[in-house]
C-alpha cells in the first residue's frame, strides 16, 4: 500500500525518500525501499504518560517485565564469568557467559535475604553474595552456603534455590533479555528486521564510543525527540540546506519502525534554492573560503559526490563489497527503532541510541549513545562507558564528534518539554500524519501493553 492509498493520509508535498532514491546512481534493494505506510493517523497521547508516577508504574509492570529489551551487546560478556549489570525502572539483571559459552540473565537479588548479587560489571567464577557468602555457580545453581543445617527447607530441595532467569536471545551481536518466562521467542518479536539488518554486518562491528547521559525528562521524551524529522529546521537549522525533513521515508513493521531523512536535498521550506556545491559544503561543514575535502564536479549532485566519498573511505574496511552498496546506505540517515526503546541506525551511520528511566525515577531517563563501527582484524575492546550528568555539556564527550553538537541541541529541548508537560491545562499531545508516525506508533503499542493490560488485570 502506498501512503495515497491510506485513507486521509496527510504527507507534507515534494519528493518522497522512496523516490529520491531511484534517481540515484545505485539505489537500494527493493525490501530497503518498499513502502509499509502506518496506516493509523494523527495520535492524541495523553500527557500524564510523561508525568505521572501510576503510569511509570504500569510501564513496570506489564512493559518492562514482559517486553524483549537489549541489556547488552555479546562483546560486554567477552569471557566466561564476564557479567554485566543491566537496570531498568528499579529492576535489575546479571547477564553473563556460562561456562558453556551460552548467555543467561538472572535476577540480581540474593534468595537469602535480598541483597543485589553485583553492585557492577565485571568477570567472576562464581556469584557469591557479599552479606552472608550464600554462592550460585555461573549456570545459576546454588553452590553453597552458610550454616547448612539451618537451612533444612534448603538443603531439602536445592533446585528450586535456583536463581530466577529471564529469557536471552541475540541479534546482531545484541543481548536481548525478557523477564517474562512465557515471552515469544526474540526472532518472533523482531519479525523482518533482520533482513533489512543482513548486509550492515552488526555482528561485525565493536562499540567504538559509549556514552550515557542522564536527564531531567520521562525516557519517551528523550527517545521521541529522536523520532522523526519534522524538528529538524527549528532545532537544527544548520541542516536545513541538505536534510529533507518532508522528504522522509516512515515505514512501520510490528515492533520496529524506521524514519530515514534524506540527505543532501533540502528541507522544503527553505528560503532559497541551494546550489548542488553549497549544499556539499554545508553537508561537511565546509566554511566561507575553505577548500572542499572531496572531489565534486560540476556535473554531479551533493548527493553522488558524498556517496562516491564514502565508498571509498569504507572500501578500507568492507572491501569491494561497497561497489553492491546503495548511495543512500552510505548518505542518508537510517533511524530504526525497536520497540520499546533501542534505536539501531541502519546502513553506515554507526549510531545506536538506548533511553531508560534513571533508576526508578518516572521524570528522569538515561540516554546512551554509541557508535558501532566495523573493523579489519582482531576485535577491538569495547569503549567503557562515558557518563555524563545532567549538567554535563555532550561536548566533553569528543568522542562522539559532530554528533556532540547535534546532541547538544536535541538535549536542549527535552527538560523544556518535561517542564512544560507538567504544566500544560492540555490532557492531550498532538502527533502529524505522517513524519510523526512513529511517535504514533510507539505509543499505539504502549497502550496494547501497558493499559490494555493492566485493563485486563494482568497478561
Ligand atoms: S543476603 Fe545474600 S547471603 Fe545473606
Ligand atoms: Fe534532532
Amino acid at each position: 500500500m502506498t501512503i495515497s492509498e491510506v485513507p486521509g493520509k496527510q504527507r507534507t508535498p515534494g519528493l518522497s525518500w522512496y523516490d529520491l532514491v531511484l534517481e540515484d546512481d545505485r539505489p537500494p534493494a527493493e525490501h530497503l525501499r518498499t513502502r509499509v505506510p502506518y496506516t493509523a493517523r494523527t495520535q492524541y497521547v495523553p500527557v500524564e504518560r510523561y508525568t505521572s508516577r501510576a503510569w511509570h508504574e504500569l510501564e513496570r509492570t506489564h512493559l518492562w517485565r514482559r517486553v524483549w529489551q537489549m541489556a547488552c551487546r555479546e562483546e560486554h560478556l567477552p569471557e566466561v564469568g564476564s557479567y554485566v549489570v543491566y537496570e531498568i525502572a528499579g529492576d535489575s539483571y546479571l547477564v553473563t557467559r556460562t561456562r558453556e559459552g551460552t548467555i543467561k540473565a538472572y535476577v540480581n537479588a540474593c534468595l537469602h535475604r535480598g541483597r543485589a548479587l553485583k553492585d557492577f560489571d565485571g568477570r567472576c567464577s562464581e556469584f557469591r553474595c557479599s552479606f552472608h557468602g550464600f554462592t550460585w555457580k555461573l549456570d545459576g545453581s546454588l553452590r553453597y552456603m552458610p550454616g547448612v543445617d539451618e537451612f533444612p527447607d534448603i538443603e531439602a530441595d536445592r533446585e528450586a534455590w535456583r536463581l530466577p532467569e529471564a529469557k536471552v536471545g541475540t541479534w546482531a551481536g545484541f543481548v536481548f533479555i525478557n523477564p517474562d518466562p512465557e515471552a515469544e521467542p526474540l526472532e518472533d518479536f523482531l519479525g523482518t528486521l533482520p533482513q533489512h539488518f543482513g548486509v550492515w554486518d552488526f555482528e561485525n562491528r565493536y562499540v567504538q564510543a559509549h556514552v550515557a547521559k542522564k536527564l531531567r525528562c520521562n525516557w519517551k521524551v528523550a527517545q521521541e525527540a529522536f523520532d522523526e524529522g519534522l524538528h529538524l529546521g527549528a532545532t537544527h537549522p544548520q541542516s536545513a540546506p541538505y536534510v529533507g525533513d518532508g522528504n522522509s521515508a516512515v515505514d512501520v513493521y510490528g515492533n520496529y519502525s524506521r524514519q530515514i531523512s534524506p540527505s543532501g536535498t533540502p528541507i522544503d521550506d527553505i528560503p532559497v534554492d541551494p546550489a548542488e556545491k553549497d549544499i556539499l559544503a554545508r553537508m561537511l561543514d565546509v566554511r566561507e573560503g575553505e577548500e572542499l575535502p572531496i572531489p565534486f564536479e560540476q556535473r554531479t549532485t551533493a548527493r553522488d559526490s558524498m556517496a562516491s566519498a564514502a565508498r571509498e573511505r569504507w572500501r578500507d574496511v568492507l572491501g569491494d563489497a561497497v561497489d553492491e552498496i546503495s548511495d543512500a546506505e552510505f548518505v542518508d540517515h537510517w533511524n530504526y527503532a525497536i520497540f520499546p526503546n533501542l534505536h539501531p541506525w541502519g546502513a553506515f551511520n554507526r549510531i545506536v541510541y538506548r533511553f531508560r528511566p534513571n533508576g526508578d525515577r518516572h521524570d528522569e531517563s538515561i540516554f546512551e549513545v554509541m557508535f558501532l563501527t566495523p573493523f579489519s582484524g582482531e576485535r577491538p575492546p569495547p569503549a567503557p562507558i562515558h557518563w555524563l550528568e545532567v549538567e554535563d555539556s555532550w561536548t566533553q564527550a569528543t568522542e562522539l564528534q559532530t554528533l556532540a553538537l547535534v546532541m547538544e541541541q536535541d538535549t536542549f529541548n527535552m527538560e523544556a518539554v518535561q517542564r512544560g508537560l507538567q504544566t500544560t491545562r492540555r490532557s492531550h499531545l498532538i502527533t502529524s500524519d505522517f513524519q510523526e508516525d512513529v511517535v504514533s506508533w510507539r505509543h499505539d503499542l504502549l497502550t496494547d501493553w501497558v493499559e490494555t493490560r493492566a485493563a485486563e488485570g494482568g497478561r
